[in-house]
């Protein structure tokens, strides 16, 4: 069996080796990361919702040491349509020539595709909902990358899990489906594949990697995850979340700890950078439970590939 994606439609838009995405997630889709998971042929994507604009060129900067391959940026809808000058000042950035790949996220792709394609690039639409994933192939997305319920970051309680969502998304759509949710590995990439996919996209398997600048307590707690807790944050585009099962977890699923308005119930400065896995929700996807070591971003690349053409060919020749 030839092991290659030549003909894949991922990575013919992305301009990648491979159709595997790390995640941007916000506060650590940065230079590090992005640029390690590009410099091994993934898609690395640099969110651009968080940092002031120098700091974000000094991050794009970073990236661009570490790794000549392509690369892309994130659109964070509703969190850039907050601020309507900043959105601009950001969307002039993003299309200044700086990437031929871009993707939105939880909101409508249509405030900005015009511009999008206008200059050229590519784009695809991040959603949980798969009405919303037909209604941006409509308005002209290159393709949709698809969040099963399972997934790590913010869920709704009726939202599917990716192997029906996954197997309705390829009955219903013609553009490339990009999963999300309950990855890890080239078992769960084959996996979406066989269901429909064409590309990964993993949240959790990055967070514990060794790029990811959160505290080494957090990565670790998901290393030891046996279990996750589901939490009902009514937050607006995160109405459930889960987290890796820790005391404090449990006391904010009964009302008894943290604030709910914010999407970690609790003194995020002290989690993600004293480790304070006390103070806070330890956000993470159902594959917490799946992850059992931190490793360079690199090496999640790279292995994710090798086992998934193992697997196939396992599969291909199983009776
Ligand atoms: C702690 C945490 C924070 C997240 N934050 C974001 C975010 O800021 N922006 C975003 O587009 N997705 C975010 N996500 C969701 C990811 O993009 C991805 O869809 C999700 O992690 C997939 O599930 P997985 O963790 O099982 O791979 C987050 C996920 C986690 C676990």
């Amino acid at each position: 069996m030839t092991q290659s994606f030549e003909g894949n439609r991922v990575t013919e838009h992305t301009g990648t080796e491979f159709p595997i995405f790390q995640a941007p997630i916000g506060l650590i889709s940065r230079g590090a990361l992005v640029g390690a998971v590009s410099a091994a042929g993934g898609v690395g994507l640099m969110e651009t919702a968080h940092m002031p604009m120098e700091e974000m060129q000094a991050e794009f900067d970073l990236v661009r040491a570490r790794s000549n391959r392509p690369f892309g940026l994130h659109l964070m809808i509703p969190i850039l349509a907050a601020k309507p000058e900043r959105e601009a000042a950001v969307l002039d950035w993003v299309l200044d020539g700086r990437t031929r790949f871009v993707t939105t996220g939880y909101g409508d792709p249509t405030r900005h595709i015009k511009r999008i394609k206008d200059a050229g690039v590519t784009t695809y639409h991040l959603t949980d909902s798969l009405d919303e994933a037909v209604r941006a192939e409509d308005a002209g997305v290159d393709g949709v990358v698809l969040g099963g319920a399972e997934k790590g970051g913010g869920h709704s309680a009726n939202g599917l899990h990716t192997f029906a969502l996954l197997q309705k998304a390829r009955r219903r759509l013609s553009i490339p489906i990009v999963a999300t949710g309950g990855i890890v590995d080239g078992y769960g990439m084959a996996a979406a594949f066989a269901l429909g996919a064409e590309g990964v996209w993993m949240g959790t398997r990055f967070i514990t990697s060794a790029e990811c600048p959160w505290h080494d307590n957090y990565k670790q707690a998901i290393v030891d995850a046996e279990e996750v807790i589901d939490i009902d944050m009514d937050l607006p585009i995160i109405p459930r979340k889960r987290a890796v099962r820790t005391p404090f977890a449990e006391a904010v699923a009964r009302g008894e700890a943290g604030h709910r308005k914010n999407p970690y119930a609790g003194d995020t400065k002290r989690l993600f950078y004293e480790g304070a896995t006390d103070q806070a929700l330890v956000g993470c996807g159902e594959s917490a439970v799946l992850i059992d070591e931190v490793k360079p971003a690199g090496d999640i690349v790279r292995q994710t590939v090798s086992e998934f053409w193992e697997v196939v060919t396992q599969l291909s020749n199983r009776r």
